[in-house]
Order: C-alpha cells, then structure tokens, then sequence
C-alpha cells in the first residue's frame, strides 16, 4: 500500500476528506491531472482509502492507494497545501524520552531504517520537522539529526531556501513520521499578489469557505447543478480586503468550462483593499471574472438585493487586528439581517468569527430566519476562529429595500 498524508487547516480535515471523496466518486476523473489514467478510462483515485487525523495527526488527511499516486494528482485538490509520501510512522520508545541524546539518537536509527527514495547526489535536500506534543528535543535538532541520515545515504547537499526536496521528519507526541513532500511544499500559494496586507486569508481557507457555502444535497435549492464545490448562483464576499476568497471562486469557475458562470461579487469600505482587489484580480487574468466596488457589509440590502446572489461567504474583522472599537452586537445584527434580504431560502452565509463568536451565537440564536448548520473550529497560526454555516431558511418577513443599480465591472460605479 502507498501511503499520502495530506495537511491542511487543523479543523478542515473532514472538508479536505470531502473534496478527496469528489474526486473518488464513480463517473470522476482526473482527466486535467492524469492524462495515463484518463486515457485507459479510470480515475487514479478510484480505490484510494481516505482517513481523517491519521493516528492523532491534527490537520492531516491519510490516502492510502494500492498505485502509487503521481504527484500531479494532488493537484485538483484546493484544501490542501502539501502532500507527503510517507515512508515511516513509527513510535519512538519512552525509554528515550527524558534524554535528549538518547532521543535522537533513538530518531538517527528509525530514519535509517526507513526506504524512501532519498534525493539523487545531484540533488538538494531539507528536512523539515513540525512537532505536537512535548519532547525532549526542539525542530531543528530533528532536522539536523535527520539531515545527516539523509545525506549520508544519497550523497545530496542540504539547500534550507530552495530544496529540491524536501524530507519531513514529523513528532506528534510519540510517534514519528516520516515521508517525502510530493510536488510544491505551498500548494496553497496559487496565485499573485499585487497587494498582500497581513490580514488576508490563506486560500486553502477560502476554497474551504466556498466548499461549505455550496449544498452537498444536489436537490437542495442551493446546490450548484455541476460542481458540488460551489454553490448556486453569484457569490458575494462583502469584506473582501485583498480578494482572496472571491479569487478562488473565479479562479474555480473560469478553470472549468463545463461550470456555467454566475457572477462573483467583492466589495470593501476600505478604498484601498477595493483598489488592492483589482489589482490582484489583474495579476491573475480575472479582472473581468469578478464585479469589485466599495460598499458597507453592514448595509447590505442597499446593494446586492436582485443580483441573483446564491451564497455570501467572508471573513469579517475579529476584533483582533480590525474592528477594535466594534460594537459587535450591531454589527453581527446589521450583516445578519441584510444577508437574510440578499439570499434567497436555502442560500448560505459562510463567515468566520474568532474572538466574538459568543456574541454571534446569541444574535443567531434570535433570528428564526437563520438555521447554524454547523461551526468549524479551526485553528489558522495560533488562532482559533469558527467558521459559521448559516443556512437562509423560509420564514420571516424579510424587508427589502430598493433593488440596487447595475454596477459598472471596470470601475464599480453604478449604472444609474
Ligand atoms: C479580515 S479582513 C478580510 C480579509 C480578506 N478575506 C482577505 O483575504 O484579504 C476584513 C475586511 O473587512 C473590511 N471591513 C470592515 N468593516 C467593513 C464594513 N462595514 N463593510 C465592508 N467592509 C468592511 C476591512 O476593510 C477589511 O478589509
């Protein structure tokens, strides 16, 4: 058996072991990724086992496949951001828990046991170790230990900047796993960035976003007819700071031809994440996939009632870095009530929240026009935000306000 462990966001991993479930579902194939497989007319996904926390691994998802899996066909996969074949995973014995010495001493003699195809002489290594647990031990002192197994059995020089390969050596509590990345060490790092301000969202994060708005139940009113990963209908991300989120979705609906196109929508109040946004969709060749203007998420109903919008998906300020001084009670109500007058029943509102998330469970749990199909916990770089499925459900007079003006694509204004 081939063994992968795929890493995303601790928390994600049923929404990677989802998107990986798309791929192995009978009719699919990765056509785009594998063009052998394709041609002798079946999926290379086809009898691959999927497992979620992989022996207590958070954040990892285990493929396990009687072929070995190219590394392209990881490919189609957008929650993910690095593959590892994995070689080894083997429990380091206790005795050498409390010595630092005998503890790596103990991870020299597991690495060498291990067969994994090593780099070639001419080739540039690094190891890299993420650990979870306490140790005796920090990162790079596996590494370097690691490090000498590698390069006395291939002959191949360490480079730590630009590898040509990269080994990971990984301890979570006691256990040690071992493998070979397979293909880009950031997958998630798809597109150009003009402008990049520390708040925006890791893609991996976004596509998990959009992967949550869609409705996997294809008689859902809010379920995409071909892609499951999407949802009917124009998306809308109303805090789109740097445009990541409606990136990914234009990015998803222009690769596909077969996906009918739906409009993608992003608006800001801040000019400079409206201009940052088009600037960023340029440098990707999606200028003209996504309507960008400025305009207040807490007003939503005087924008983007009629506009055919199927889901709302964003990540509004925490309370962290933006929106200090918030009042997020009244900010929580107002993004409720007007994304209840945009979407239709059955329309998503995908959002994640950190610090608040108690003051938006209790404006929720006030609206009956609201349905919390579930909360993702998930940790993104020591943080800990939620990301809130809320489902648009058919009761309740809704006030609309006048339906909005057509807007211009190139510059944002409005037609009228
Ligand atoms: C956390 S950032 C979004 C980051 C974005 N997802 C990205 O990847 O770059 C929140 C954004 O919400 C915007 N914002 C704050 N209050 C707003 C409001 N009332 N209406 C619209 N945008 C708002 C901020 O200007 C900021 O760009």
């Amino acid at each position: 058996m081939n063994c992968y462990h795929l890493r995303t966001n601790p928390g994600l991993e049923p929404v990677l072991a989802a998107e990986i479930a798309g791929l192995t579902a009978a009719g699919l194939t990765t056509a785009a990724s594998v063009p052998d497989a394709a041609a002798a007319g079946r999926s290379v996904w086809a009898d691959t086992r999927t497992e979620e926390v992989p022996r207590g691994r958070r954040g990892w998802v285990a493929v396990t496949s009687p072929e070995p899996l190219p590394a392209v066909a990881f490919d189609e996969l957008r929650t993910v951001y690095e593959v590892l074949e994995v070689a080894a995973t083997v429990p380091v014995p206790a005795a050498a828990t409390t010595d630092g010495d005998r503890y790596l001493a103990m991870i020299r003699d597991l690495a060498a046991e291990v067969s994994l195809p090593w780099p070639r002489p001419a080739e540039s290594f690094a190891v890299r170790c993420l650990r979870v647990g306490n140790h005796p031990v920090n990162s790079p002192d596996v590494e370097r230990t690691v490090g000498g197994v590698v390069a006395g059995a291939s002959g191949a020089r360490v480079n730590l900047s630009a590898p040509d390969v990269t080994i990971r050596a990984d301890l979570d509590d006691d256990l040690l796993t071992i493998g070979r990345l397979l293909g880009s060490p950031t997958r998630d790092r798809r597109f150009t960035w003009a402008y990049r301000p520390r708040i925006t969202l890791s893609t991996v994060v976004a596509a998990a976003c959009l992967r949550l708005s869609a409705a996997t139940d294809p008689q859902h009113p809010g379920a995409h007819p071909h892609d499951p990963a999407l949802p009917a209908g124009a998306i809308l991300d109303p805090f789109c700071g740097s445009g990541t989120i409606a990136i990914e979705a234009a990015a998803r609906r222009v690769r596909d031809p077969d996906v009918p196109w739906a409009p993608v929508y992003a608006a800001d109040i801040a000019p400079e994440a409206v201009a940052g946004t088009r600037a960023n969709l340029a440098a990707n060749a999606l200028a003209r996939a996504v309507v960008v203007r400025r305009a207040d998420a807490t007003a939503l109903a005087d924008t983007w009632v009629d506009r055919g919008i199927g889901a709302i998906v964003c990540n509004p300020p925490f309370g962290v870095r933006l929106g200090r001084r918030l009042n997020f009670d009244q900010f929580y109500r107002e993004l409720l009530d007007g994304a209840a007058a945009v979407l239709p029943p059955g329309g998503r509102l995908v959002l994640l929240s950190s610090r608040r998330r108690g003051r938006l469970n209790h404006v929720i749990a006030d609206r009956p026009q609201w349905w919390l199909r579930g909360v993702h916990l998930i940790e993104i770089g020591g943080v800990f935000p939620g990301i809130f499925v809320l489902e648009r459900r058919d009761v309740g007079a809704i006030v609309r306000t006048t339906p909005g003006a057509d807007i211009d694509p190139e510059t944002g204004a409005r037609a009228d």
